[in-house]
Formats: C-alpha cells, structure tokens, sequence
C-alpha cells in the first residue's frame, strides 16, 4: 500500500514537472533601469578597444545568437562554445551551458571580462564610464552611481524585456485549438511519446535542469560541462538542457555549434538521449512542433 502510494506520488510529480507552460505577456521591470540597461547592451564601450557589445554576439532580431558555431569576440578571437540565445534566459534556472551563474546579474559579469569576448575589467570600466553620459545616467537611478553591480544590474533588468510571448504553441496551450497545425499537433505528441520532454518542459521547454549528452550514446564531445565547476565524475558532459524557444532561428546546435540542420538535431537526440529510431516522417512533425515555438519578439517595444 505504501508503495502504491509512492508509486502515485512520483507519477504526479513527474507528470506535473513534464509539462510545457506558456511564457506571460509581461513581466514586471523599472522601466527606467531597462531603458538604460539597454544602451548598455548596445554600447561596444563596454569592451576594452571599443568593438564589441553584448549586441555583437547576441542578434536580438535573429533569435538572440550569432549564428556562428562559436562566437568571435574581440580582435577576431574565437571561443569555445556556441552562444546560446539571451531571449527568454530571465527563465532558466542558471546561466551558461554549464551553469556556472545563478543569476543573470552573475552572467553579465562573466563575458564583459571574458579575454575572448570583451577583454575589459570592471576596475578600468568603472571609471571609463564615469567620463561620460552615463555618470549622470547613474545617478538619476542608483545613489551610488556606477559600480559593478549598478551596471549588471541594469543590463539585467533589460533582459527581463527579452522575452517572446505569444507563439503559436503559446496560443494553443492557452486553449486556442486552432492556432497550431494537424501536423504541429502529431508533432508534439511524438515528443511526448518519444521522450523528448522529460528533458524539455517548463516556460522554456528547457533551462531547468542538466542532462549528459549522450544518455545513450556518447557523441564524442570534448568540453566537460557541468564537471568545469563541481569536478565531480558524475557531472562530466552534463549541461543545462537548452530551451527550444525560438529553436528554428537559432542555428548552429548543440553546445560546440556541430549542427547545422534542425531535422538532423532531433534524429542525433532521439539517438544519443533516448536510444531510439526515429523514421524521418517523425522527425518532419517533430520539427513542424518546434517551428509553433517562434514567438514574437518586442524588440524596440518596451
Ligand atoms: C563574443 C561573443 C559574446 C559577447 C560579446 C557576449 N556574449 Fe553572451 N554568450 C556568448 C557565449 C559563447 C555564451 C555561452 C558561454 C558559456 O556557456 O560558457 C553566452 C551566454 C550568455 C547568456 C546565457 C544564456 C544561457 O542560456 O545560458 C546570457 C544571458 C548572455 N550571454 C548575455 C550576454 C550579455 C548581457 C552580454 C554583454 C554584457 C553578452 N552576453 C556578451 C557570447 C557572447
Ligand atoms: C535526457 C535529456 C534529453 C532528452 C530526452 C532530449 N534532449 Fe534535447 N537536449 C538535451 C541536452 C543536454 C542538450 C544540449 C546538448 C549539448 O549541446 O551539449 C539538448 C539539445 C537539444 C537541441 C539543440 C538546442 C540548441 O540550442 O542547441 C534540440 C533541438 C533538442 N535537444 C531537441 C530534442 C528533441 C526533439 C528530443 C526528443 C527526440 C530531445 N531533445 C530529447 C537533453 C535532452
């Protein structure tokens, strides 16, 4: 009886966590913190020469990434990963593919002194700011001026405006039984038939937990993932499970950006992660699912 009652239990917690919900319309934000946020974003002040912004690597009109298989930051150089899209990211529960921020305050940090993307320092920064228009941008926000945590601050509260309500999927969630396709439909069951969302699920199908790559299969990856912070064994090619929000303008894939193709994605997932088949007629519906994720983007709106 007792393990009935478990078994119960467990079922409906897994049923309630392996569902997808829809993204609000709007999220509460200071207006004014955004508005600057967001000319931060776009200033390539915020790197040491002057040539590179978030902007540079994140195009908020084409998904949010940069369509490259890694990004290229200042003077040519090239990282190691993809980047991954700032649209939605107000919705997952760590920043970066291994997770390594909690906030998106923390994640600012990381690619403003990151040598291969903005080279800066926030202690030549600071100042450098201060000789300009935003001394007085500050402070008509924040007592204490600009500092680190102003600046983070700020860009984060934009990214609170970087968020794609709306999609056909969305619609649909919300009772809209017309606002997906038949083949969308099928789709979707076959993600749920197949798996896929027992990693994929919440606002942002995605961004909530980690998983290896390669469940199933090891697809032969060199970066180590979530083992970079923990260096515990278990961990080694764990990463953030990514959201498919927007999934069909985000290309290149995966964490090292090696595909290119959205139908080859999911057929490498249904292998690696599920060591399943899957014929290609399932894989077009599944791919048609995904498509009923673009939502629409406010850029400019707020
Ligand atoms: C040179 C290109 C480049 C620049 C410039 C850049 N990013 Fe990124 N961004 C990336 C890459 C690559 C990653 C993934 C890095 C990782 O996971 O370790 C990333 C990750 C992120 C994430 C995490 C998304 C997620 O799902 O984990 C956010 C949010 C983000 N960047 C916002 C910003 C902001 C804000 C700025 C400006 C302060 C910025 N980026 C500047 C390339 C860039
Ligand atoms: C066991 C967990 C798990 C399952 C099941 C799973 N995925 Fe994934 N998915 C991941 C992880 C982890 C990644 C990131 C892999 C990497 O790049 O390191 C990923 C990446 C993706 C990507 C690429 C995202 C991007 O931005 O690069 C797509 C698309 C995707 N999965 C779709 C699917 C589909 C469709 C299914 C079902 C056939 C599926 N996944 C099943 C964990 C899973």
């Amino acid at each position: 009886m007792i393990k009935f009652t478990l078994l119960l239990i467990f079922l409906s917690i897994t049923a309630f966590s392996n569902t997808i919900t829809p993204i609000p319309n709007h999220l509460k934000i200071n207006k004014e913190k955004a508005q600057l946020g967001k000319l931060l974003f776009n200033d390539t002040r915020l790197s040491r020469n002057d040539t590179i912004s978030c902007a540079s690597c994140h195009f908020l009109k084409e998904g949010g990434d940069d369509n490259l298989k890694v990004s290229i930051g200042i003077n040519g150089l090239k990282g190691e990963l993809n980047a991954p899209t700032v649209l939605n990211s107000v919705f997952n529960f760590r920043q970066f593919w291994d997770g390594r921020a909690k906030t998106l305050q923390e994640q600012v940090l990381g690619p403003i002194e990151n040598p291969v993307e903005m080279d800066n320092d926030f202690k030549i920064l600071v100042p450098k700011l201060k000789q300009t228009e935003y001394k007085q941008l500050f402070l008509n926000i924040y007592k204490e001026g600009i500092t680190k945590e102003s600046i983070s601050d700020a860009i984060s509260e934009y990214e609170k405006t970087l968020i794609t309500p709306n999609s056909p999927f969305d619609r649909y969630l919300r009772g809209d039984k017309n606002a997906i396709t038949k083949i969308q439909k099928e789709g979707y069951e076959l993600f749920k038939e197949k798996g896929c969302i027992s990693c994929h699920h919440g606002i942002n199908i995605g961004g909530n937990l980690y998983s290896k790559f390669g469940v199933m299969i090891n697809p032969d990856i060199k970066n180590l993932g979530k083992f970079n912070l923990t260096k515990n064994e278990n961990d080694k090619y764990s990463f953030k499970v990514p959201s498919l929000r927007n999934i069909e303008k985000t290309p290149p894939y995966f964490h090292d950006g090696r595909v290119s193709d959205l139908n080859e994605v999911v057929k490498l997932m249904t292998l690696y992660q599920l060591g399943r088949d899957i014929s290609d007629a399932e894989v077009f519906k599944i791919v048609e699912f995904l498509k009923s994720l673009n939502g629409e983007i406010k850029v400019g709106k707020e």
